[in-house]
């Protein structure tokens, strides 16, 4: 059976796989250096699944580090979520994100090879199509192309060394996931997206809004070819997110592999905002102010291949998203 390091495994998308792993039976380690998550989501992992995985609190940058958690861990596949991920803080900062993004998959990389572990699936994002002047890609799509902002540029970059690196080791296993837009959280709503800091997405800014701590959503333009005027997105429940990474990890063949995790369908903006209200019965404020830079009017997945290849389609909605939000955020 895999033994799993899953790097950022205290972060969103990581802690929630990190629970569907260890309610599957597998044995998890977490790196990670709370940078963005804080410590006591470990207790919360044990609370929903009876298990507690052994946590490193390290950096991924720090390659003596990560050097030794690799010769003591005995790992057969890495699951690699961290990294740093705004994409407007990214823009500010381009040196902190190629440093953290790729510097620390290097390590990663370097560390795997000298212990012997041939098997990754890593965490990309559908930022990797850049604008496909279509509404749905599938994987098929040229990537790489018109990417507005480093940390688009740093999932296309690492994603060209793992395959640069597939193609070195014939027996190496990489499967790449191109997320769509997670949202939601464990059913129990122990625990959920909570960001160090301002965050960027619309989940969390609804989130903040809701408890008073942000006056009001800024809704980012109300006048694109949309059926409302708002921006359209692939929401995707991020327990199914979860379940995607263990079918690809279970499936995973030699060479590369990719995969569009979404459910295909779209959803705009003040559809996002009628979901939350509906489901918490709250009245959420908010205004329309200009559009931002860099968005796509509409953005959805075309998840066929996956269904085919994995098995695995999305099970949840965004009203289920919203419900289970709305327990995490009430405590
Ligand atoms: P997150 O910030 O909640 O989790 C990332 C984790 O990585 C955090 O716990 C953070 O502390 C850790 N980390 C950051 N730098 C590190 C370092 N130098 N060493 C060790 N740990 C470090 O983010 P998330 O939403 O769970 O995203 C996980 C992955 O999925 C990221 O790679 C992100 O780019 C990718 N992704 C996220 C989205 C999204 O909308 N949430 C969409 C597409 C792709
Ligand atoms: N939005 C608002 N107001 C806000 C925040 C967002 O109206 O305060 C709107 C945006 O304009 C967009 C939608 O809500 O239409 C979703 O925005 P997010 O920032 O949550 O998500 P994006 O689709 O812009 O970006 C997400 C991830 C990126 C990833 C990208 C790929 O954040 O990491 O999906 O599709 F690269």
């Amino acid at each position: 059976m895999a033994k799993v390091l899953a790097t950022g495994g205290m972060g969103y998308i990581g802690s929630h796989t990190v629970i569907e792993l260890i309610k599957k039976g597998y044995e998890v380690e977490i790196l990670d250096n709370l940078y963005n998550s804080k410590v006591e989501v470990l207790d919360k992992i044990e609370q929903i699944t009876g298990v507690r995985p052994k946590f490193h609190e390290a950096d991924m940058l720090d390659s003596e580090k990560v050097d030794q958690i690799f010769a003591e861990g005995n790992f057969t596949t890495v699951i690699h979520f961290a990294g740093l991920k705004a994409v407007g803080e990214s823009v500010e900062k381009p040196l902190e994100y190629y440093k953290t993004n790729i510097d620390g998959t290097l390590n990663i990389l370097k560390a795997m090879k000298e212990n012997n572990v041939k098997h990754i699936i890593f965490s990309s994002s559908a930022t990797v199509y850049g604008d496909p002047h279509q509404d749905t890609c599938d994987e098929s799509l040229p990537t790489g192309r018109e990417l507005t902002n480093p940390y688009g540029k740093t999932k296309y970059m690492i994603e060209e060394i793992l395959k640069d690196v597939a193609y070195a080791d014939k027996d190496f296993k990489v499967t790449i996931l191109r997320y769509f837009n997670p949202v939601g959280n464990h059913e129990s709503g122990l625990i959920g997206e909570d960001p160090n800091g301002i965050p960027n997405n619309l989940m969390p800014i609804i989130m903040k809004v809701s408890k008073g701590e942000i006056p009001e959503l800024s809704v980012f333009g109300d006048d694109y070819d949309t059926r409302d005027g708002s921006c359209i997105r692939d929401y995707i429940h991020v327990v199914d997110l979860a379940n995607g990474h263990i079918l690809a990890m279970e499936k995973s063949q030699p060479g590369v592999s990719i995969y569009n995790l979404g459910t295909g369908n779209g959803t705009t903006v003040f559809e996002m905002i009628d979901a939350f209200e509906k489901a918490s019965g709250e009245k959420l404020p908010y205004k329309v102010v200009g559009r931002r830079a860099g968005d796509l009017p509409i953005l959805t997945a075309n998840a066929e291949k996956a269904e085919k290849e994995l098995g695995w389609h999305a099970e949840r909605n965004v009203e289920d998203a919203m419900r289970d939000t709305i327990k995490f955020l009430r405590g």
